[in-house]
């Protein structure tokens, strides 16, 4: 059995949920394969991951989403890519000549592939951290092993130990993922009461993680435990992450789950059927702006208005500590026939009519009641428990 499998067997132990069963992705021995999230509700399908674009595209049509999921799915992806290159260019190339690859050449393919596959979607943090966090992996062995060889070459055994290391540092990624999802379950979960109304906005849920997801993390542990939770699920345009998504997976899960359109959310909550909005993070800026799927700071401004709390899930993967406040996250927008054409039969606005369609936005700091991270709750101001936070999860990895 490889180390991937065993990896995998420890994560899936002792869960029975129906809705845990759900991954994201499957990998197993070198192959990769991502739930193609396009087709949900209506289809379970999975896309193979054989190349670079591939990956890249999948990311960039949202077959996979969700900050973390996308982070490890880059992850894997990008070995999968480095190895492929290897095996049939590189092999091929110096079968002739030599076994050897300079290092060069192997370092300069996996600086592409890294800057590539980061380039699919600008707001997630989680996809860059991922990529830079195997770059740098194998930038660091490399090194070492170049330093021991004597030719100041990498060896065909040192390329395969280089990939060793890549896949074993996206099995890494993949595994903390899991566990910092758990944990913000517990977490999240000391915050909420039993039989409270909880309102959602796109899909933060198993789906857009590796498992459990984070800000409905609490809802599963509290189904388990007897919580009795009501769950109100923006749709989420345009893309309707919320309806097609976070309402599959809870109803699935058999989670009290309610669909509403995303201009319901006012009147739900002047009717008090709100006690605490939940939602994830794509972007944490170290003063605590959290960027989020388009919606979620119409959702803060509301829930202040009425006095709810506002809780974003924040694994410390998605916190960026290099990006001051919420004006330097990039936003992406995206192609405006999502908002007018997607979804209907035939288009709902007039034939070259002008679109704004970002896909995010920020909310700020000030409209945060807490910030749920694997490493516990921090509450405003946030800059020195978000610096803590990142700090000893750091420390874990070492
Ligand atoms: O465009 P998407 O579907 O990738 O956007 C996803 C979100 O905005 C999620 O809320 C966020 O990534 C957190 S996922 C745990």
């Amino acid at each position: 059995m490889s180390e991937a499998n065993i990896y995998w067997r420890i994560v899936m132990e002792g869960d029975t949920r129906d809705t845990m069963k759900i991954t994201p992705f499957e990998y197993e021995d070198g192959s990769l394969k991502v739930l193609d999230q396009r087709k949900l509700p209506g289809k379970e399908v999975y896309l193979e991951i054989e190349t670079a674009e591939d990956m890249y595209d999948a990311i960039r049509t949202l077959a996979v989403r969700g900050a973390p999921a996308i982070g490890v799915a880059a992850a894997y992806g990008y070995f999968v890519a480095l190895k492929k290159w290897y095996n049939e260019e590189m092999s091929y190339a110096f079968t002739e000549i030599s076994t050897n690859c300079t290092p060069e050449d192997f370092m300069a393919e996996a600086e592409r592939l890294k800057d590539y596959l980061g380039s699919a979607r600008p707001t997630a943090v989680n996809l860059k951290w991922a990529l830079e966090r195997m770059y740098g992996k194998i930038k660091t062995a490399a090194e070492e092993l170049i330093e021991l060889s004597e030719d100041g070459e990498l060896s065909s055994k040192g390329v395969d130990e280089l990939l060793k290391i890549a896949e074993k540092e996206a099995i890494s990624i993949h595994v903390e993922d899991v566990e910092a999802c758990r944990q913000m379950g517990e977490h999240g979960l000391g915050l909420l009461e039993k039989g409270m109304g909880i309102l959602t906005h796109c899909n933060a849920g198993t789906i857009a993680t590796s498992r459990y997801g984070t800000c409905l993390a609490p809802i599963y542990l509290g189904e388990e435990r007897g919580y009795g939770f009501h769950v109100y699920a923006d749709e989420t345009r345009p893309l309707l992450q919320g309806a097609r998504l976070t309402s599959w997976e809870l109803n699935k899960a058999g989670v009290d789950v309610t669909l509403i359109c995303d201009n319901m959310a006012a009147s739900l909550m002047k009717a008090g059927k709100v006690d605490a909005v939940v939602v994830g993070c794509d972007r944490m800026a170290a003063n605590g702006d959290g960027a989020n799927k388009i919606g979620t700071l119409g959702l803060a401004v509301l829930a202040k208005h009425y006095g709810i709390p506002f809780y974003m899930f924040v694994p410390t993967s998605t916190i960026d500590l290099a990006t001051e406040t919420g004006n330097d996250i990039i936003i992406e927008e995206r192609d405006g026939q999502e908002i007018y054409h997607m979804w209907f039969k035939e288009s709902m606005a007039p034939e070259g009519i002008k679109t704004f369609n970002p896909s995010f936005d920020v909310t700020d700091a000030d409209l945060i009641t807490a910030v749920i991270t694997e490493e516990g709750v921090i509450y405003p101001p946030f800059n020195e428990g978000l610096s803590e936070a990142v700090r000893k999860a750091g420390e874990k990895r070492k």
